[in-house]
């Protein structure tokens, strides 16, 4: 019996194929991205991506089989991101994967692809249940429950931007480019964090779950107009520590209380913006004070991939949960509406 599993994500600006065996050993993980081409536009642009992912999936697909050294016939099954995401993108991957299924009589498995950010963490780390995640991206900030590897109950999530979401365009107001994260991280570690008292919604409030950072967005950008009608240079390494620091602040604030609420001693840590240097110490330094542990994927896994999505396909494999030939993509997909 194999237990190669082929992965598949196009869920958004990252068209990526990865082949994982028992859920856990990465063969290969090939990602063709599209940052270059929607830097230009300061965002993702959800036509072109669909047109790019269309234009690379089969040459990911076959890259990622030739790495692994296994052909389609050695698969036992295709996993497939097929929401939350842009739809187009989306419609890409989940009809490659479904014809894969059909033509080569396999399994398919349709995965959430916030529950593949979490599963980067098992490719890595070997876990013991419950924990606490939070799984913070371009497009999610959730803090869930796990029962079990592949089992998550949500508790909370943000009310309207996501944190990435933040970091992008506050970068894009600062003319830092696309995405946002990366270049703010770095410039951030020059800056002053107390320079500017932005606002960390929800603070405070240990019955409340959620995050909300369109308040926090619009302080930063009222600052920076503000310096630049009175003529004045904006000071931009202390504005992004700034901005980082709340988010980051809030993130840390949140996720503590979410594991001690729920009494666990294991938190993991998911997303892109995961990969922040500042979010990665500052929770795991927290998180030891009240003696429980972080773990977090290293960077690379952090952002968009296939081989979390391999991973996660291979618990809904485990559990028999396939997926039809109707599979359909859905842009806004929940955790309560799929395991
Ligand atoms: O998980 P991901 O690749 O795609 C989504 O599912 O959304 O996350 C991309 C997001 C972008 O918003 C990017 O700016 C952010 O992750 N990001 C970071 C860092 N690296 C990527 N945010 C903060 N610090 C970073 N180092
Ligand atoms: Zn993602």
């Amino acid at each position: 019996m194999t237990d190669l599993i082929l992965g598949v994500e196009t869920s958004c600006d990252e068209t990526a194929a990865a082949v994982v065996a028992g859920g856990k050993k990465i063969c290969s993980n090939i990602i063709a991205s599209q940052i270059d081409i929607h830097e230009k536009f300061g965002g993702v642009v959800p036509e072109i991506a669909s047109r790019k992912h269309l234009e690379a999936v089969n040459f990911i697909i076959a890259q990622a089989l030739a790495e692994a050294g296994c052909t389609f016939q050695d698969l036992a099954a295709i996993a497939v991101t097929h929401g939350p995401g842009l739809v187009g993108a989306l419609l890409v991957g989940v009809n490659t994967a479904k014809t894969l299924a059909y033509a080569l009589g396999k399994p398919l498995v349709a995965v959430n692809h916030v529950l593949a950010h979490v599963a980067a963490n098992y490719l890595v780390h070997d876990i013991d249940f419950p924990a606490v995640c939070l799984v913070v991206s371009g497009g999610h900030t959730s803090l869930l429950y796990l029962q079990a590897r592949g089992e998550a109950e949500f508790l909370g999530a943000t009310r309207d931007d996501a944190a990435g979401e933040a970091f992008d365009k506050i970068a894009r107001v600062l003319q830092l480019g696309y995405p946002g994260g990366p270049v703010i991280d770095k410039i951030a570690r020059e800056g002053n964090p107390d320079a500017f008292p932005f606002p960390r919604a929800f603070s405070g409030q240990d019955d409340v779950f959620e995050f909300s950072f369109s308040g926090l967005k619009s302080a930063v950008i009222n600052t920076i107009h503000n310096l630049q009608q009175k003529g004045k240079t904006v000071p931009v390494a202390d504005v992004a520590a700034g901005f980082q620091a709340a988010v980051v602040d809030i993130l840390v604030e949140k996720t503590c209380l979410a594991a001690k609420v729920k009494g666990t001693k294991n938190v993991l840590l998911a997303g892109g913006v995961a990969a922040n240097s500042r979010l990665r110490v500052a929770l795991e330094e927290a998180l030891a004070k009240e003696e429980r542990k972080l773990f977090l994927p290293p960077p690379a896994l952090c952002t968009d991939n296939a081989a979390m999505v391999a991973a996660a396909g291979w618990d809904l494999y485990q559990r028999q949960e396939f997926a039809g030939l109707d599979l359909n993509a859905v842009p806004v997909l929940d955790i309560g509406s799929q395991k």
